[in-house]
């Protein structure tokens, strides 16, 4: 395998040169001369393994067509000057030594900070200035990781401005580390798909160390991406990070539950290595150690003999400070169940039993109950959306990435696509003026892009 996200020795011609033709001539008329190089960082679709990165479980994404494309140019000037094509997006210029990244309401290039940021970090270096013009495909805030896709941009763009090399596993760490700059406590999934992703293959993503083994998906189906039209921004609301609390409270309680040492555990996945148990044995540990009505503040300290203090300062995080319950059962029991259920899905990738598709669709169905009930990062217009999909023909459909709005994933026949494109169109985008504006870039099919890379011109 190749493990270098180092752009190839030899000039290669640049990809789709439409687009960046159309980029190169923004760059220039900006500021004056062509960028000196290109670098694009996808998106992604997860297929299966919802909020469980996180928790130190492996996840099973497919990296998109859609990417963050970058024209860049080092400098000596000590700035970070950035642009982007879509006009919504302003410009912004920093002085190397005054990146300040902003957590309450973060704005496009606060994104691009935590890749410069991360990389300068990690060589512990004063990076070189860059003039920068950023076109994105990915759609915002929908689930398809477009943050993540412009912090990988960043990383990458930040590494070969300065002549430096990392692996791709490096790399991805790098940006999963920085981009919790911005104040969410994010798993390494996307920035992980947007480094190690091949053409043509899913990835089954484990975590520590980190690593990527292809999944072959079944013939027959195509995965199908439906935008819900409500826009999620994860670090715009406190709904992610509770759930990574959630999951840290139910980590303790657990343990102190197994008599295992308590205090510096702090995900499901770890608990279940110290125990050295399956994942079936640990459902069982939350139905008998948990329970479903939500616990106070004052029984979590009780349980774990803590003060509120101690739980605010050293479990909770900034924005969580003000939750006052917590649903651990329900938490922990999607998590463990949605950990086996990819592991299930890799084995009928593998396998290909005559019934693959009927038994992958059924592992989408449960994840989407599971998120929506046990989870609850669903919201009405996904639920909807979901049950439209499964009406108008798929095998499978849940909601992809953080939840709470964005996108749905839907596996469905390839002989079945078009009518089924129809059929959600016509009931989903058509019936609402607003989704109707939008809907000839709200439904598509996909198939898995190749990484993040950077690129000359020949
Ligand atoms: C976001 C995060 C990921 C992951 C998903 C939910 O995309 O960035 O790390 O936790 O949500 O699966």
């Amino acid at each position: 395998m190749v493990d270098k996200a180092t752009p190839p020795q030899e000039p290669v011609l640049v990809a789709d040169s439409e687009r960046f033709t159309k980029l190169k001539d923004a760059f220039i008329s900006k500021y004056g001369a062509p960028p000196a190089f290109y670098a694009r960082a996808p998106g992604r679709v997860n297929l299966i393994g919802e909020h469980i990165d996180y928790c130190g479980y492996a996840v099973l994404p497919m990296a998109l067509e859609q990417d963050i494309l970058a024209a860049v140019t080092p400098t000596q000037t000590n700035l970070i000057q950035l642009a982007n094509t879509n006009p919504v997006y302003l410009d912004y210029h920093v002085h190397i030594s005054e990146i300040h990244i902003e957590t309450a309401k973060p704005q496009w290039h606060h994104y691009f900070l935590c890749g410069f940021k991360g990389i300068q970090e990690h060589f512990d270096i004063i990076a070189s200035g860059m003039n920068c013009v950023v076109d994105g495909t990915v759609p915002p805030s929908s689930g398809l990781s477009s943050s993540s896709a412009l912090v990988c941009c960043a990383g990458l763009v930040t590494m070969v401005a300065n002549q430096k090399v990392l692996s791709k596993v490096e790399i991805a760490e790098i940006c999963a580390k920085c981009e919790r700059y911005i104040g969410t406590e994010g798993g390494g999934m996307d920035q992980s798909i947007s480094f190690l992703a091949e053409k043509g293959m899913a990835k089954l993503i484990e975590f520590n160390p980190l690593r990527a083994t292809n999944v072959k998906l079944p013939k027959g189906a195509v995965f199908v991406i439906a935008n819900s039209c409500i826009e999620m921004n994860k670090a715009a609301t406190a709904h992610y990070n509770i759930r990574v609390v959630e999951c840290r409270l139910a980590t303790k309680i657990l343990a102190k539950g197994k008599g295992v040492k308590w205090e510096n555990l702090l995900k499901l996945g770890d608990l279940q290595t110290e125990l050295g148990v399956s994942l079936e044995t640990m459902i069982s540990n939350v139905e008998q150690i948990l329970h479903p009505e939500p616990y106070s503040r004052e029984e979590v300290c009780q349980h774990l003999g803590i003060s509120q203090e101690e739980l605010c300062s050293t479990i909770l995080s900034q924005n969580t400070q003000h939750v006052t319950t917590f649903k651990l059962y329900q938490r922990a029991k999607h998590v463990y169940t949605e950990a086996r259920r990819v592991l299930q899905f890799k084995r009928i990738c593998d396998e290909a039993p005559a019934n693959a598709l009927q038994l992958l669709g059924e592992l989408m169905n449960q994840s989407h109950t599971s998120c929506r009930d046990m989870y609850e990062c669903s919201c009405p217009e996904l639920d909807q959306l979901v049950d439209i999909c499964i009406q108008s023909g798929a095998i499978g459909s849940r909601l992809t990435g953080a939840g709470w709005g964005g996108c749905t994933v839907s596996m469905v026949p390839t002989n079945n696509l078009n009518s089924f494109l129809m059929k959600v169109q016509e009931v989903y985008y058509k019936a609402d003026v607003q989704r109707a504006a939008l809907h000839t870039h709200s439904l598509f099919a996909t198939q898995p892009a190749g990484g993040a890379a950077a690129y000359y011109e020949a």
